[in-house]
């Protein structure tokens, strides 16, 4: 028996891929930033902080009373300011903010100064309604420009802003709004999605019958569909017509309550994140310009997160708007009307930065390279990943076809709690390898460690911490301070434990390996999902997997994979590919890993924010009822799973 160990650490990667010497020369980040962060962390957090504009400087970096931190203690700033105003007033006003897709194919362009003008109008509007700083306002809405303006005028006038994703119902929208006791709902009639309106009012309607706070709802019209408006109910188009496009901003404290985030939760009650005000902007800001190696000038940025994620917030409101960065915007789906919309769409504003999730890229690998293959995409120069582990085979095809083998990728890790990106490699310094996220940033303090909280150190695996609180780290959940404590602070001594499991490889690289909670135990080897399915996806008949474990007699868990195969690849009936995916995986990372039970399907059940639900494949595996899948995006995938299961059955 071997010595027990946090995780097993099975897969091996050898290819890296250097930065080329063109990138290195004009690159934003370079080596002496980490020379800077490893002198004096929080006179390096200080630097990022004065990149900023500030009303009054603060008189103390840090005050660290574990776990509360307070960032730039008696600074005052607005981050609306700080996104809006300074570029207008330095002469940056006529550059574009968003170039606004609409999924019809309607367009509109937003310069900075479109954009004060909008944020201030808006601002005006909700101090009209009442809305002060301190109050909570509620944001329901597509991916649409309003959005931003949204955030942007609440942050404004010091009010938190709650963005609820779209596709959330009316139940969850009630329980945010009410655990916030948000004053005012801003949503839409409907917005556009794979071809057809959707309707967003009539799910308020119903959640503000149980919401007592809400004295208005603010409705932006974007279909123009019916909509019934109530007493509380006010168009967005006729309120702010009739305001001023003149809005002072008022500067507040750093620790000004920014926004509340919930994260999704799939059985607890969600939790809400909030952010403060300098902190997580000067992270924000710092991450966005060095690991997108951001040119505000020239890049043309695009971010395909929603803004009801967190994604939505740091990578497309706040740190690309404080950094002055252009943006695409676009409204819907990737395959409406066609499977190529998305590279229409870079050949078309000529993007120049792309950041997208491993679950769209897997899709795009599903589809086959055809469409990617049908347009320009040589305007791309840098291209990123976030939300799980981006599998090795799902990397170099991102960087094969998507970016031409010429465009760095980072891999970026970090949580809605965490603000910003914690772990990444940097363009111009790291030697990337396909599925590594690589290494801390500058400033951050990382380690993995096993049960004892002993550093695995190089070839071991176990738990991702920190050891170190960062400027955009939440600062709570809402309400519940104790809750906040023993969820991120009590598993280890001292130390933030972000829930994930990860490995370091020989040379000290970082490599993801998702939930801990997911973590397979078979005959006492602790094995990840991750890597079981980087392995199948490995194998050129796979797009995406997703593995858990099922109770089984003899080895405590077992293996059960379920697999979707790539464009073209045909499941023909019998045992063939099964038994080759299986013995695949056995010679990849060891038969130990291989799986009892391997499952073709069509779809995986996933969250709105593209995460595989492995909880409820479990359930299907273990023969059981599928627990609630309410966060769900499709709930019709379960039941074709479930019919999909008997048939491939494959024991051996
Ligand atoms: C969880 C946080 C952070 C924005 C989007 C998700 C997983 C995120 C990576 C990555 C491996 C990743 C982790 C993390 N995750 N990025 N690059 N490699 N895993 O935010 O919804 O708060 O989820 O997403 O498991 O804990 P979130």
């Amino acid at each position: 028996m071997s010595e027990e160990v946090a995780l097993e650490n099975l897969s091996y990667e050898d290819r890296a891929f250097a930065p080329s010497p063109e990138f290195v020369a004009q690159a934003n980040a370079t080596p002496a930033l980490f020379e800077a962060a490893e002198k004096d962390r929080l006179q390096f957090w200080a630097d990022q902080a004065a990149e900023l504009h500030w009303d009054q400087k603060w008189n103390q970096v840090l005050d660290w009373q574990i776990p509360f931190a307070k960032w730039f203690i008696g600074g005052k700033l607005n981050a609306a300011y700080n996104c809006l105003d300074r570029h207008v007033n330095e002469g940056r006003g006529d550059r574009v903010a968003f170039y606004f897709e609409g999924e019809p194919g309607d367009t509109k362009v937003y310069t900075y100064k479109d954009m004060l003008r909008e944020v201030s109008k808006a601002a005006n509007a909700l101090t009209e309604l009442g809305i002060k700083s301190g109050d909570r306002v509620a944001i329901y809405l597509p991916m649409i420009p309003e959005a931003a303006i949204a955030m942007l005028a609440c942050a404004r006038i010091g009010a938190a802003h709650s963005v609820v994703f779209g596709g959330f119902s009316a139940d969850s929208l009630s329980a945010r709004i009410n655990d916030a006791t948000a004053k005012l709902v801003i949503t839409s009639d409907g917005g556009f999605r794979r071809g057809a309106p959707f309707a967003l009012k009539p799910a308020v309607d119903e959640a503000v019958k149980t919401t007592p706070s809400v004295e208005n709802v603010l409705v932006v019209k974007r279909t123009g569909q019916e909509s019934t408006m109530g007493a509380k109910d006010i168009w967005w188009h006729e309120l702010i017509e009739k305001q001023s496009d003149q809005h002072t901003a008022e500067f507040f404290d750093s620790e000004h309550v920014l926004f509340i985030l919930y994260t999704s939760g799939t059985t607890a009650k969600p939790k809400g994140i909030f952010h403060t005000t300098g902190g997580y902007l000067t992270q924000a800001a710092f991450t966005h310009k060095m690991v997108f190696d951001l040119k505000p000038a020239k890049d043309v940025y695009w971010c395909t997160a929603d803004i009801g994620w967190i994604t939505g917030h740091s990578y497309v409101v706040y740190g690309p708007m404080a950094n002055g960065a252009t943006q695409v915007m676009y409204e819907g789906t990737p395959d409406t009307p066609t499977k190529s919309r998305i590279f229409e769409i870079i050949e078309k504003y000529k993007v120049s930065i792309l950041y997208t999730a491993p679950t769209l890229i897997r899709t795009w690998m599903k589809w086959g390279a055809e469409f990617p293959n049908s347009c320009d995409l040589t305007s791309l120069r840098l291209l990123g990943s976030v939300g799980e582990p981006i599998n090795p085979e799902a990397w170099m095809w991102y960087r094969e076809v998507i970016g031409g083998n010429r465009c760095p990728i980072v891999d970026t890790w970090w949580q809605t709690e965490t603000g910003a990106i914690l772990i990444s490699p940097l363009p111009g310094i790291t030697a990337t390898k396909p599925g590594s996220a690589m290494g801390t940033l500058p400033g951050i303090v990382g380690k993995v460690i096993d049960d004892e909280e002993r550093e695995v150190g190089n070839g071991g695996a176990g738990y991702l911490v920190l050891t170190q609180p960062w400027p955009s780290m939440l600062r709570g959940i809402w309400g519940e301070p104790e809750r906040y404590a023993e969820t991120y602070w009590s598993r280890f001594a001292e130390k933030y434990f972000a829930g994930d499991g990860a490995k370091l490889d020989k040379d000290g690289a970082i490599w993801l390996l998702g939930r801990v909670d997911d973590v397979m135990n078979v005959s006492g080897h602790r094995i990840s999902t991750t890597e079981v399915e980087s392995a199948l996806v490995s194998h050129p008949a796979v797009a995406e997997s997703a593995v858990v474990g099922a109770k089984d007699e003899m080895t405590g868990q077992a293996i059960v994979a379920f697999v979707i195969l790539r464009g073209g690849v045909e499941h023909h009936e019998g045992e063939a590919l099964v038994k080759e995916l299986r013995d695949h995986v056995a010679k990849e990372i060891g038969p130990i890993a291989k799986p009892r039970q391997i499952v073709v399907v069509n779809e995986l059940p996933k969250t709105r924010s593209g995460k595989i639900m492995r909880r409820l494949l479990r359930d299907v595996a273990e023969n059981r009822a599928v627990g609630d899948s309410t966060t769900l995006a499709d709930p019709n995938v379960m039941k074709l799973i479930q019919s999909g299961l008997s048939a491939g059955k494959s024991e051996d």
